[in-house]
């Protein structure tokens, strides 16, 4: 099943345990993992132990604590140093490095980017609508937000009247910066606040006041960590949120009263934010230890992805997890191509965005006479000329680089067709902004999300925006156009669709492991934004809001853990793997309309790379009858499979005394650890997966059957069909038989298995590919492949 290509090419790497080294003097920050802490209870010995392995790669014990940027010893082990290539090769090569590789910088996963100007940044959002749930609040929990810091004078970190004293678990603090003063900017509500700068400055250089409106603190300048903290746990804010009077309502956030502690990682650099690795490894080493429960982290890198322990996210979460914090991932926005999930390892819960029932339609008027629909975040009503843009940029393109230098566009309005010019907004806005335009009317064949915009611009469908054309061709003169201001209307469209940036499966990294894994609302989420801050990060913009829009899976991220801290809360013992099993197993897959979910960008269903197992339902998600868990083993025989040796394997994972640390003699696949969604990447011949549950309902003495949808080109079989369990008997297990019977080459095709009791829904995506290009059509017919199940 796995490629035995893939395996060779595995263990070559990690015999070398060193990633991405130039050769080259010049020296970069590199992180020196080292697997899990021996010494909890003694962190400095765990440094000096990183010191000392340091001495052995500089002559002076100065240079070794000048090269040092952090020792990671509270929650696992490793530091970050400044070496050249031939001391980063040389701490590779000692026995107890498990990998050594550069500090890469992570980018915020927010839609918009204004960074080919230098003009404006990245955001985030969050919702007033919040998360739906009357059940729990999540008093007892601890939410650490990794992003760009807080803005603590937000009415959505306010803690309420009557909330209970600070967890006497928490062993974190507040700490003093610029402009953030613990005493007056900390609470029973934002109970943590810290910040990390080194790994930033060593690659951009300090923070520098007269270039870089940043604070030295925790304080928020970007936006994005504000929105993303006050969607997870912000406190209710009754009646008093919305942007200019669009969404106006009630704020809050999934877990209102949970507890928040910021973990500041994300820094502006030309106003986008940059996250370096050495800085995010810091932070989980210090949230672990400081005592959060869940864990948020709107941001990651783009493909090609690094191999998992290579990597901040996978390393800080596999250790997350081995405490039960669960880490909440987004998925990021390169959709809508397939294969650009990030943040994929099989510890994390990465989320999809999708968008919600919410629509702001704007009416465009020309001479009074033709009437047309669009979509805007305009709040002012705009009357000007109305002109197409082949008057004024070259060829009807509406890109910067191809305007007219003429006074020709002051004032009016300009008609872009995206089919004539850039595929995304940005570009025509940046363009009639340039020619000092007063509006821009953007025609697209499908409407993609609208945003804070640069300048007033309406979103307008091929049909609409092909009237106004032949309007304007038609009309002598230059037509006036009025842009009514914008209405916010609820539940009048099908909801969720999934967005189109929204980053698809399969994931380049483990196709096995189905990413992403469920969606959650990441369009257009309003929620707390610095007053200090424009909207839309642009230093022309005055205008100052204490609520913003923001779309991307960075909004998506923080509703998911909102979410997760609720269960937690009123399932404290859970795992992370069951948490987020009782996501995957309740998502739905049905709209508001009761119809199958839609991808955006298109007219076609969504299927499980768009949004995993379907969209968050908070409220079945506490009560999910049976939930997959993993077990230490299901991580070692993970790990073994993507070709860590069993020496490795006890250096990494923390294993109770007597757990089978080898690896089988055959190479399994990851399609057999006991994840809650099934995918078999590449199959060849007959296969028998495993799969164990625990009755969690409050019904110990249930039984569940099974329903099957197949997908295309399998046969399943399900044995038993029928599970049985009891006070004795907690836990079953069941086996899922895939035989292809028909010729594919590695085509996907979807189904589900579904276990019922009648009052509970327990559904698990199946996802197929078949591939019997290795084989003629008797041997993938009827070889059997049955593999000896007593070694999973
Ligand atoms: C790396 O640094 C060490 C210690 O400062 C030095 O001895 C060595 O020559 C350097 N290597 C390269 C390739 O510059
Ligand atoms: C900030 O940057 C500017 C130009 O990039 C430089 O001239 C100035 O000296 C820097 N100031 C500080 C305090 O580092
Ligand atoms: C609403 O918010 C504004 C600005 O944040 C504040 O001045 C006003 O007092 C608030 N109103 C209510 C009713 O809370
Ligand atoms: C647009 O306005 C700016 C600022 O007022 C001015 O400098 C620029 O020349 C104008 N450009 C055009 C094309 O009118
Ligand atoms: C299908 O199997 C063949 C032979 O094992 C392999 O070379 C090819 O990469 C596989 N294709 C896919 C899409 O997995
Ligand atoms: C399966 O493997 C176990 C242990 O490796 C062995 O004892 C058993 O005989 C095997 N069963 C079959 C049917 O091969």
């Amino acid at each position: 099943m796995a490629t035995n290509n893939s395996q060779c090419f595995w263990g070559l790497f990690l015999a070398l345990s060193l990633y991405f080294t130039h050769s080259t003097s010049t020296p970069h920050v590199y992180i020196v993992y080292l697997g899990h802490n021996y010494n909890v209870h003694v962190p400095h010995l765990t440094s000096n132990h990183h010191l000392h392995l340091l001495s052995k790669v500089f002559a002076s014990e100065e240079d070794v604590k000048k090269s040092m940027l952090y020792s990671y010893k509270h929650s696992f082990s490793g530091f970050s140093a400044k070496l050249n290539s031939s001391q980063a090769t040389a701490l590779a090569q000692m026995e107890e490095v498990i990998s050594v590789f550069r500090s890469e910088t992570m980018q915020l996963h927010t839609t918009r980017s204004w960074d080919f100007l230098g003009l404006t940044l990245s955001s985030s959002s969050t919702s007033p609508e919040g998360t739906p749930l009357q059940l729990a609040y999540g008093d007892d929990i601890i939410v650490g937000v990794f992003d760009t810091g807080i803005w603590p004078e937000s009415d959505s970190f306010q803690e309420e009247p009557r909330m209970r004293p600070i967890p006497s678990t928490w062993k974190g603090g507040c700490a003093r910066g610029e402009m953030f003063e613990p005493e007056k900017a900390c609470n029973r509500k934002l109970i943590g606040a810290r910040y990390y700068l080194k790994g930033f400055e060593e690659e951009y250089g300090p923070l520098n006041k007269s270039g870089n409106p940043e604070y030295r603190s925790a304080r928020d300048f970007l936006g994005h960590g504000t929105h993303t903290a006050s969607t997870a746990v912000g406190s209710i804010v009754k009646n008093n949120a919305s942007f200019f009077g669009l969404a106006s309502g009630t704020a809050r956030g999934g877990a209102p009263r949970a507890r928040l502690a910021v973990y500041k990682v994300c820094w502006g650099k030309d106003y986008d934010g940059r996250c370096s690795e050495a800085d995010i490894l810091a932070a989980f080493d210090d949230a672990l230890h400081d005592g959060v429960h869940v864990i948020s982290a709107s941001f990651g890198s783009k493909p090609p992805l690094l191999p998992l322990f290579i990597s901040q996210a996978a390393i800080g979460s596999f250790h997350a997890m081995q405490l039960g914090v669960s880490v909440v991932f987004s998925a990021g926005n390169e959709g809508p191509d397939p294969s650009q999930v990030s943040n994929v390892a099989p510890w994390g819960i990465c989320v999809a965005a999708s968008s919600v029932d919410r629509m702001f339609p704007t009416r465009i008027i020309l001479d009074n006479k033709l009437f047309v629909m669009g979509e805007s975040f305009i709040t002012t009503p705009i009357k000007a000329k109305l002109a197409d843009a082949t008057t004024y940029f070259v060829n009807g393109v509406c890109r910067p680089e191809n305007w007219i230098k003429s006074k020709l566009a002051v004032g009016r309005v300009i008609l872009c067709f995206s089919s004539i010019g850039p595929y995304e907004i940005d570009e025509a806005e940046v363009a009639a902004k340039k020619a000092n335009a007063t509006g821009l009317i953007f025609v697209e064949a499908e409407t993609r999300q609208v945003d804070i915009d640069i300048i007033p611009s309406v979103h307008v469908k091929l049909e609409q925006g092909t009237k106004i054309k032949h309007y304007l061709a038609q009309s002598p003169t230059k037509p006036v156009v009025q842009i009514e201001a914008t209405k916010t209307v609820i539940g009048k469209s099908p909801a969720p669709r999934v967005a189109y940036f929204s980053s698809r499966g399969p994931s380049s990294l483990a196709p096995d492991i189905l990413k992403p894994d469920i969606s959650a609302p990441g369009v257009n989420i309003l929620a707390a934004w610095p007053p200090q801050t424009s909207p839309t990060l642009t230093l022309d913009d005055k205008r100052s809001v204490s609520w913003n829009f923001q779309s991307g899976t960075s909004m998506s991220c923080p509703h998911v853990c909102g979410v997760v801290a609720l269960i937690k809360s009123a399932h404290p013992n859970w795992s992370p793997a069951a948490i987020r099993s009782a996501l995957i197993t309740t998502a739905n897959t049905r709209d508001t309309s009761l119809d199958s979910i839609l991808a955006d960008g298109s007219t076609k269903a969504s299927d499980p790379f768009d949004i995993g197992a379907g969209h968050i339902d908070p409220i079945k998600a506490m009560d999910p009858g049976l939930v997959y868990d993993m077990k230490t083993r299901d991580y070692i025989l993970f790990l073994c499979n993507i070709g860590y040796t069993g020496d490795q394997i006890n250096k990494i994972v923390l294993c109770s005394p007597g757990t089978d640390t080898s690896c089988p003699q055959v190479p399994t696949s990851n399609s057999h650890i006991n994840y809650p969604s099934i995918t078999v990447s590449n199959l060849q011949y007959t296969v028998t997966i495993k799969r164990s549950v625990r009755n969690v309902g409050k019904n110990k003495n249930a039984i569940y059957f099974c329903t099957v949808l197949e997908p295309d080109a399998v046969e399943v079989q399900i044995w038993p069909r029928v599970l049985i369990f009891s006070w004795f008997k907690l836990e079953n297990t069941y086996y899922v038989t895939l035989k292809p019977h028909k010729k594919s080459q590695g085509r996907y095709d979807f189904g589900e298995i579904a276990w019922s009791d009648g009052f509970h829904k327990v559904r698990s995506p199946l996802v197929v590919s078949v591939n019997t290009t290795c084989c003629d059509s008797y041997e993938y017919l009827h070889h059997s492949y049955n593999r000896n199940l007593s070694s999973f």
